[in-house]
This record gives C-alpha cells, structure tokens and sequence, in this order.
C-alpha cells in the first residue's frame, strides 16, 4: 500500500467521514436515517449531481464510499452497488448498514483506490463509476485516474466531485477567516481549478465540469445539528446566492467518459 495511504487509514479509521452526523445510538437505523437526512439537507446538490433513480437495476462502482449514505440511496433506487475503501473502520460500518437496511451490494472491497484494477476490469461494464470527496484525498489522484480509466468500458460514465480551488471556501481558507472544519488534520488534501482538471482528464472525454456547493452556516450551532447562517449569506438574495454557489462553490462535480 502507498506510505501515505497508510497514514490517511489510521485517519479516516480514527474519524469516518459523517460520522456526528447523529446523535442517536450510533449505528441504529434511526442514527443512519438521521446522517442521510443531515446529509441531503445540507449537501441537496449531490442528489441533483446523481440522480440516484437513474441507476435503477444499472451498475454502479462507488470509491471511498465512507460511511454509505450514498450506498443506501443506490440500493434503496434499485442499483447493483459496488464499493471500494480504504478505511477498515468505514467498510465495517457500511457493512453493517446496508444489512441493517436489508439490501445486498454485489461487492464491497476493503482496498485503496489506487489498486483499483486488481479488483475490477472493463469486464465489470460498470454504468456508473462514482466518487464523492475521496481522491483529492488519495496519495496521487493520477494514478487513481489511470486506475479508473483501465477499468471503464464505453458505456461507463463517471462522476467525480473534487475540492474546487476557484472557491468562496478556499479563498476564505487561504485568508484564515476559515478552517478546514470537516476534516481538521486531515494528511492529504487537494484543490483543483477548471485548467487543471482539463489536464488530468485529457485522456477522458468530459461532458461537463460545474461547480456547486457553498455551506452557509455558522459552525458551533452546525454541530448541535441547529442551521444558523452567518450574517452575509442570511441577508443575500438568492439569485446572488445561486450566482456565488455556481461560480464559487467548493465542489467541482466532474462527468466524463472514456475517448
Ligand atoms: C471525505 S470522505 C467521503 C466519503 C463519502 N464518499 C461521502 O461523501 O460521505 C473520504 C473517504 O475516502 C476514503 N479514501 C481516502 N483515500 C482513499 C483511497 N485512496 N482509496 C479509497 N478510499 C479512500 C476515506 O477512507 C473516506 O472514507
């Protein structure tokens, strides 16, 4: 295993991703009703981004799949879902979910993205692979997307959201008005503008590169699950809104294809 995926383990094991997401007995069917709804209330775009009906009975590939929010929703939409991750803490948890809720994934492997292609190949015929806030944490982004690239067939399409340099978040993190909240310390972070992914994916046909997502909230109430927004967003019309989230939003949500 890459050296510094080891250390990302040791973290994401320690903290998995969501995981306050509630308060409830942890790992409860009321606990993960509660993280997906937290989840899709304050990060709505992902169900827009997906499209989760859409992979009914189709094939779906997620990388770094956490806890399995977004597993459940495949499974709950009827997909035939399949999972990598790197963290053991995570997989186990998103084991015990999706039986808890009663669905079965074709597979879930406990492995780094980057080992991708000792697992899965074109064979697969995955409809869709997907991977939300994951490779910017992996040790090379690069080799992750050759990984992904061997395995996709031309019907495969593939959803990435990566953390946007171009950002409202960024430029307030670069400032220190900001911190890196949701995952303090974590070993490996990237950001990424719209010249930079037209060079990573150069070997993919990209059908389209947005951005979306600005968190308006004040932090302290957040995490007693209580959405008070900061002052200027409380006060801003939406159109503006929407015009900031658009072109200033933290997640750059990648579609592509294989040439
Ligand atoms: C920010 S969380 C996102 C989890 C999930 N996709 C979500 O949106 O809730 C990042 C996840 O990616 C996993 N991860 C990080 N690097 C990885 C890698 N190289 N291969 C596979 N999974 C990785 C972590 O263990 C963690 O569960």
């Amino acid at each position: 295993m890459k050296k510094l995926n080891v250390i990302s383990r040791k973290y994401w094991n320690r903290q998995p991703c969501n995981i306050k997401h509630s308060k409830k007995k942890l790992f409860s069917k009321e606990y993960f009703n509660e993280v997906s709804k937290k989840r899709y209330f304050v990060e709505g775009h992902i169900k827009n981004f997906v499209n989760f009906k859409k992979w009914k009975n189709k094939k779906v590939l997620e990388i770094g799949f956490g806890i399995g929010t977004d597993a459940i929703e495949f499974l709950k939409n009827g997909a035939k879902y399949n999972g990598i991750e790197l963290s053991d803490k995570s997989h186990e948890i998103t084991k015990k979910r999706i039986k808890i809720f009663n669905f079965k994934a074709e597979s879930l492997i406990f492995d780094e993205a980057e080992n991708l292609s000792k697992h899965f190949s074109k064979k697969n015929n995955f409809d869709l692979i997907y991977s939300f806030g994951v490779l910017h944490h992996s040790s090379s982004l690069q080799k992750c997307l050759r990984e992904i690239y061997k395995i996709m067939s031309p019907k495969t399409e593939l959803k990435v959201m990566l953390y946007a340099k171009n950002s409202y978040k960024y430029m307030m993190m670069k400032k220190k008005f900001l911190r890196y909240e949701a995952q303090k310390n974590v070993p490996v972070i990237d950001f990424y503008d719209h010249e930079d992914i037209k060079k990573l994916f150069s070997k993919f046909k990209l059908k389209e590169v947005r951005q979306d997502f600005i968190f308006p909230y004040k932090i302290t109430p957040y995490k007693k699950n209580k959405y008070v927004k900061v002052e200027h967003f409380k006060y801003m019309n939406k159109n503006i809104f929407n015009t900031f989230r658009e072109n200033l939003g933290e997640h750059l949500l990648i579609t592509a294809r294989i040439k």
